[in-house]
Order: C-alpha cells, then sequence, then structure tokens
C-alpha cells in the first residue's frame, strides 16, 4: 500500500515526537560496533525529515540524547558527541534547502563546547525558515525540564513577578524548553521498546502512541507515512464520547 497517498493532508499531526532507538541492536545483528548502528541512525534521520518536510508536518521533535544516557560507556558518549558535530555540519544543507528551522531542547550546556557551538550556529542560520521547526531532544530529561520550570516559576512568585493563584497549565507550558510548540499528536518509538524513556511527559499527555518494530537504522519515511496513516484512522476522544464528536 502508498501510505502517503493515502494520507489526508487537513488531518496531519501538527507535532510528531519520535523516540529513534534500536542503533545497537542493530550494529549487533551485524556483528559491528554500536557506533556504526549510530552513524546508520544519522542517515534515516536525514530521510525521516525530509519525508515529514515534504508531506507537510510542522514539527518534529528527534529525542537524539536523553539524560540518563550520560551514563553509557565514555567512549560510546564521546563518538555520540562527536557524530552529532559532523551531522549538524553535513545536514545544514538539507536544512537550509529544505527551508527547515533547527531548535534544540534539553540541558544543551551540558554538551561538549564544539557540538554547542555547531548547534548554536546552524540554529542561528536556519532561524529564518519557516517550513517546518526541527527539534533535537539533547541531554533532555522530561523531569529535568519540570523540575527546572518548578525551579522557575518558584523564583517568580518569590519576587513577586507572579502570584501562585496564576499558575495556570498555560503558565507551565511557557516555562517548558517546548514553550513554543503545540502538544504532541503523535509519538513514535521505533525497535520494539514499548515504554517513553523520560520523554516529553508533559507534553505528551494526549498523543497518540505508536510503537514500530523497525530498528531505527532501517526506519524511512514510508514509514512514518505509515505511523502517520495509522494515526490518522484512530478516534481521538479527549474524555469525550464517540457520540459527541461526530
Ligand atoms: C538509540 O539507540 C540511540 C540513543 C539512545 C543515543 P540505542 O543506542 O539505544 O540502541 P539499542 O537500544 O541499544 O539497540
Ligand atoms: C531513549 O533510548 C533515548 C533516546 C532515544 C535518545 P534509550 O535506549 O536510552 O532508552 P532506554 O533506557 O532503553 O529506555
Ligand atoms: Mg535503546
Amino acid at each position: 500500500m502508498n501510505f502517503k497517498e493515502q494520507i489526508d493532508p487537513v488531518k496531519l499531526p501538527q507535532h510528531i515526537a519520535i523516540i529513534m532507538d534500536g542503533n545497537g541492536r542493530w550494529a549487533k545483528k551485524q556483528g559491528l560496533m554500536r557506533i556504526r548502528g549510530h552513524e546508520k541512525g544519522a542517515k534515516a534521520v536525514r530521510d525521516v525529515v525530509e519525508g515529514s518536510a515534504e508531506i507537510g508536518v510542522p514539527n518534529l521533535t528527534l529525542y537524539a540524547f536523553s539524560t540518563e544516557n550520560w551514563n553509557r560507556p565514555k567512549v560510546e558518549v564521546d563518538t555520540l558527541m562527536k557524530l552529532l558535530v559532523s551531522s549538524l555540519k553535513k545536514e545544514i544543507t538539507t536544512l537550509q534547502e529544505n527551508d527547515i528551522k533547527l531548535k534544540a531542547i534539553g540541558c544543551i550546556e551540558t554538551l561538549p563546547k564544539k557540538a554547542r557551538r555547531e548547534l548554536e550556529e546552524v540554529i542561528k542560520k536556519t532561524s529564518g525558515n519557516s517550513r517546518m521547526t526541527l527539534t533535537l531532544a539533547l541531554s533532555y530529561g522530561s523531569r529535568e525540564e519540570l523540575t527546572h520550570v518548578v525551579k522557575e516559576i518558584a523564583e517568580k512568585v518569590a519576587s513577586g513577578e507572579i502570584s501562585a493563584k496564576a499558575i495556570d497549565e498555560s503558565v507551565i507550558n511557557k516555562h517548558l524548553y517546548t514553550q513554543n510548540l503545540p502538544d504532541v499528536d503523535l509519538m513514535i518509538r521505533t525497535s520494539g521498546e514499548q515504554r517513553i524513556s523520560n520523554f516529553l511527559l508533559w507534553q505528551l499527555a494526549y498523543a497518540e502512541l505508536y510503537f514500530s518494530e523497525i530498528l531505527w537504522p532501517d526506519y524511512r519515511k514510508e514509514d512514518l507515512f505509515e505511523a502517520i496513516y495509522n494515526y490518522q484512522n484512530r478516534e481521538r476522544r479527549f474524555g469525550k464520547t464517540s457520540e459527541q464528536l461526530s
């Protein structure tokens, strides 16, 4: 089935978030080092980013490195950071050609200086693009994000900038790293794992979850189109009854 042709352009998810998982297992299956899986994973990123822009998804967020991933062997962490720098250098043209704006969420200040500098440069260079916003979650953990939000709001209450009574969901939204992004409509995780792993806990509140058995390095835009088609055939009730929706 050609899923792309079946997709309804007026019912596109406004925000897709992906947990790109399975690089290590992909490499192991081929008898390769884990890092080879990460390298192949970078190719999948390009394909999926292009596919998203192609069909008109306005926001795509990719989980690239979690706060917990710092606990991996140092050599793997170091190579992942180097891969981040080389991918940013290489993909800037793809982003410009496709009119894509790059953003980052997470503890960006904890990344190595080189990665931070490259990231800031690409963010700046693509800031005028408007077809799609691509957000990379780097050194990102949802509990860290929420802790940061609570601290910021608490400081504002202490200084009298806002009153405790005025805190509502929109105030919280405005303090999240994702402050300018809409809620996630569709969350995809590859590699068969069915968990959230500290990703966008608040923002996923009403997201449709889609789990694929495909290992991330093998994931392609056609697989994304299949996930979107599946999403479009679900009924999102937001607490209401089915009858209320029709
Ligand atoms: C996802 O693939 C990439 C990162 C977390 C950086 P993994 O490296 O987690 O691959 P598996 O889960 O070990 O197969
Ligand atoms: C989640 O994948 C983080 C990223 C994809 C960047 P992991 O492979 O680190 O997740 P867990 O620890 O197995 O849940
Ligand atoms: Mg994994």
